[in-house]
Parts: C-alpha cells; sequence; structure tokens
C-alpha cells in the first residue's frame, strides 16, 4: 500500500470533515480560493471529473463556473463525501481510490484534482487517468509544492510551526498540522507526474507556481 493512503486515511476523518471548509483556508492563508479559480480557467469540456473532491468545494464551482454538463466528483472518506452532498447539494458522488477508477475507457473530457496527488502512486493514478480519459482530454493537478527560494521556505517553514502549534487548541487537526510540512517536503509529485505524464502519451504539459512557489498546478493534454 501506498504510504500517502495510509496518511490519507488517517487525516481526513469524521472528526474533521465539518470543520475542512475553513481550516483550508485559515491554513492556506486565504490563498485556497485563489489557486482553485487558476484550476476552473483550465477546464474545458462536458464531463468533468474532479478527483478527490472533499467537501466539494471545486466541484461546487465547476458546476457553477464552467460549461460543465456534468460533474462527476469522486472521493475515498465517506465522511468527506456526506459534507459535500449535505453542505453543497453535490449529486455523483462516488466513494472510491482514485487510483482505481469506477469508469469506463474514455468517458471524461477533463480531469481535475486538488491535493490529491502527494497521496497517491502517481504511475498508478496517470494510468486510471489515461484510460478514462476522452482524447484530446484535459488533465489538471494542483497540490503545494515546498519552495526553493530559502527564504521564502524559512516563512513556510515558520507558517508549519504555527499550525503544528494550533493543532495543540484545534485537536481534530493535530495530526495533519504536524505531518503534512514533512508529507510536502518528501513528496516529488511533480517530477513523478511529469515523467508519467510523457510515458502516457500526454502532451502540452505546463507547470505554473502560485503564491512564492508554495502551490504547484500542472496541466496535460491526451493526445488524439
Ligand atoms: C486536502 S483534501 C482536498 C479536498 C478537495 N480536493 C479540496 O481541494 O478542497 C484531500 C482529499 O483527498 C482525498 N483522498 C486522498 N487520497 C485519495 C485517494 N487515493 N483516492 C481518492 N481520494 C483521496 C481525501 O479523502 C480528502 O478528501
Amino acid at each position: 500500500m501506498h504510504s500517502g493512503l495510509y496518511n490519507a486515511r488517517g487525516f481526513f476523518t469524521e472528526r474533521n470533515a465539518s470543520t475542512y471548509d475553513q481550516i483550508v483556508r485559515y491554513a492556506t492563508i486565504g490563498r485556497d480560493g485563489r489557486w482553485k479559480k487558476n484550476i476552473l480557467c483550465k477546464v474545458q469540456g462536458k464531463i468533468v471529473l474532479d478527483l478527490a473532491s472533499g467537501t466539494g468545494i471545486l466541484s461546487e464551482m465547476i458546476r457553477n463556473g464552467t460549461d460543465a454538463l456534468e460533474v462527476l466528483s469522486l472521493d475515498l472518506s465517506l465522511d468527506y463525501i456526506k459534507i459535500s452532498k449535505d453542505r453543497r447539494k453535490i449529486q455523483t458522488v462516488i466513494n472510491a481510490n482514485a487510483e482505481m477508477l469506477p469508469f469506463r475507457n474514455r468517458s471524461c473530457d477533463c480531469i481535475v484534482s486538488s491535493y490529491l496527488a502527494k497521496y497517491v502512486n502517481i504511475d498508478n493514478l496517470v494510468t486510471e487517468i489515461s484510460r478514462v480519459i476522452t482524447a484530446n482530454g484535459i488533465v489538471v493537478f494542483h497540490d503545494f509544492s515546498y519552495p526553493r527560494n530559502k527564504v521564502i521556505r524559512t516563512l513556510w517553514k515558520i507558517h508549519f510551526k504555527l499550525l503544528c502549534l494550533s493543532g495543540l487548541a484545534i485537536t481534530s487537526w493535530r495530526l495533519v498540522f504536524s505531518e503534512l510540512d514533512q508529507m510536502i517536503e518528501n513528496s516529488k509529485w511533480s517530477e513523478e507526474l511529469f515523467t508519467s505524464l510523457k510515458r502516457h502519451g500526454f502532451v502540452e504539459i505546463s507547470s505554473t507556481y502560485f503564491t512564492f512557489g508554495t502551490s504547484k498546478m500542472v496541466v496535460a493534454k491526451k493526445n488524439g
């Protein structure tokens, strides 16, 4: 089992599902909404799949802000899925592992994910995405990245130390706040993604850093 799956099962539980929306804003100092708007700009096609949809923030943005006719959402955590249904009326949500997609070959025009990449075996994920995406379909991956600039790195580390401290009060997020920085630092998700996308016949692969290199978006197109 990929260690990320183990982390994800421990991180996203009944204890913290209801507070995720506030916490993601707090932990990213309000940048999460901006980053997701950048994902939205890349979305195209009629059937859009949101992997690791969580409480449905991005699925709702796609439903309300793009020309998609159908938004399919998928997440590992039933507790998060429940929030997405209750709070955002997300209709089509599937409880599954993104590494084994329960969809037909070439059935989605666009596949997006925000904060999934570091939790999965990238090659398994891309193998599945490559099977499910239509020819010329667009894939968008977004996740945290470890900043390269030394000054930013120092500030980034202080930020996570403060988050870790706040975990003493916000106990349902203590585990996440104490382990997330190390996960981000160790993750090679974007390098692995580039290699895997190329191997699976994706083209026009590009990447964009946001907020001083603290998060990154990778976009690619399936070769028709
Ligand atoms: C930080 S939350 C992000 C939720 C949402 N994408 C957002 O941006 O608000 C991470 C989500 O990834 C889900 N997740 C982690 N590993 C997964 C996997 N292998 N398959 C499907 N979902 C996964 C978790 O259950 C959790 O809901």
